[in-house]
């Protein structure tokens, strides 16, 4: 294809500078490194996108009017590619992000790449970009594809026209813990969805929304929110940028997908992991009080990969799991995910993608 013929000389480039080693691996956080190349894809309102290209990262030019920048019309995905000990580049289940924008995008207004364009557009973006990919056991390239309302508008109408980009960057573990328990706080004031809204998709105001409770909490020495729903002000939604799961004897509980929850990847990959190695899985409404007596907490995402969680702190009470350690069943479903992504396991499902 047009952007097959790109990519070999920028892997070419990319591979050589990786074996240079020109790149410093052992301080990644999560926060952006800029790459060599994006990818981009731009289509009119009722069209749909035909082909894309891979062009030089740097800044893109957008209208002042644009429909992303006045009214929010925007949709973003996140996926990672590990790099295994054999040189092999992993993909972890991308068709479910591409399947998780074209929902979204149908409840954004907005057209989308169909299944095989996006899958097409990570590869040829990731392979541009080798170089940036981690070796083994340093991290990840996170994937980031955007679709934005990109044409002008004034009234509140939708964009007419849509880019689809791509970007990348190596990073490391999310939270600033690293891979220790991380501390929530429940925000009973601040709710992040609400039925009928936008909670269910990754919209790009969902997160703009949360990002004063956020600092707010973390300038109490907390790391994040854990949001409840704001009908009955007592269940479980999710914490600013990951789902949660609640542990107690065999059984692992976990809010339903009903709107307004993000159907996370990591989530839906975790709920089979557990329950193939036999615990009892609940997706249903998750009640606060059971935190009082939860065994184990933890958090799923595919930038927190599965984060312990050490305290909820709720109407300023404590609730602390572990003693400072990581849960036993965190740990056994970071490491059985983990080895999945990294191609260290049998890839029963077919969730890896080479
Ligand atoms: C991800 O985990 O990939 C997300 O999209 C969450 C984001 C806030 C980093």
């Amino acid at each position: 294809s047009e952007h097959n013929s790109i990519d070999q000389e920028a892997v070419i480039k990319s591979d050589r500078a990786y074996e240079l080693g020109a790149i410093d691996w052992d301080s990644l956080g999560f926060s952006l490194t800029p790459t060599d190349y994006m990818y981009v894809m731009k289509c009119s309102q009722g069209q749909s996108f035909k082909k894309g290209e891979l062009q030089r990262f740097g800044i893109i030019e957008l209208s002042p009017s644009a429909g992303v920048l006045n009214y929010g019309q925007g949709l973003f995905e996140g996926l990672k590619a590990q790099r295994k000990q054999d040189g092999k580049i992993l993909l972890f289940r991308p068709e479910e992000n591409a399947l998780r924008m074209r929902m979204g995008a149908e409840r954004m207004c907005m057209p989308s790449p169909t299944v095989e364009q996006f899958v097409d557009a990570v590869t040829a973006t990731v392979l541009a970009n080798k170089r940036w990919i981690p070796p083994p056991g340093k991290g990840s390239l996170y994937i980031r594809p955007l679709l934005i309302g990109s044409g002008a508008v004034l009234s509140l109408v939708p964009s007419p026209e849509y880019t689809f980009l791509i970007y990348v960057s190596p990073v490391g573990n999310y939270f600033k813990e690293g891979i220790a328990p991380i501390h929530l706080l429940i925000d009973t004031e601040v709710h992040r969805a609400v039925p009928g809204g936008t909670g269910g998709v990754k919209t790009l105001g969902n997160y703009a929304s949360v990002l004063k409770a956020q600092t707010t909490a973390q300038a109490k020495g907390y790391t994040d929110v854990l949001y409840l729903d704001c009908v009955h002000k007592k269940y479980l939604e999710e914490v600013s940028s990951c789902n949660v799961f609640v542990v107690k004897g065999n059984v692992i509980s976990t809010p339903a997908i009903k709107g307004t929850i993000l159907p996370g990847i990591t989530r839906k990959s975790i709920i089979d992991v557990a329950r193939s190695q036999g615990f009892q899985v609940e997706e249903r409404l998750v009640a606060v009080d059971e935190l009082l007596d939860a065994d184990e907490v933890f958090c799923t995402g595919t930038a927190v990969v599965v984060s312990p969680v050490g305290s909820i702190t709720y109407h300023g009470e404590r609730l602390s799991y572990g003693n400072g350690e990581v849960g036993v069943v965190s740990q056994q479903l970071y490491s059985a995910l983990t080895r999945l992504q990294m191609g260290l396991t049998d890839d029963k499902m077919n969730w890896v993608v080479e």
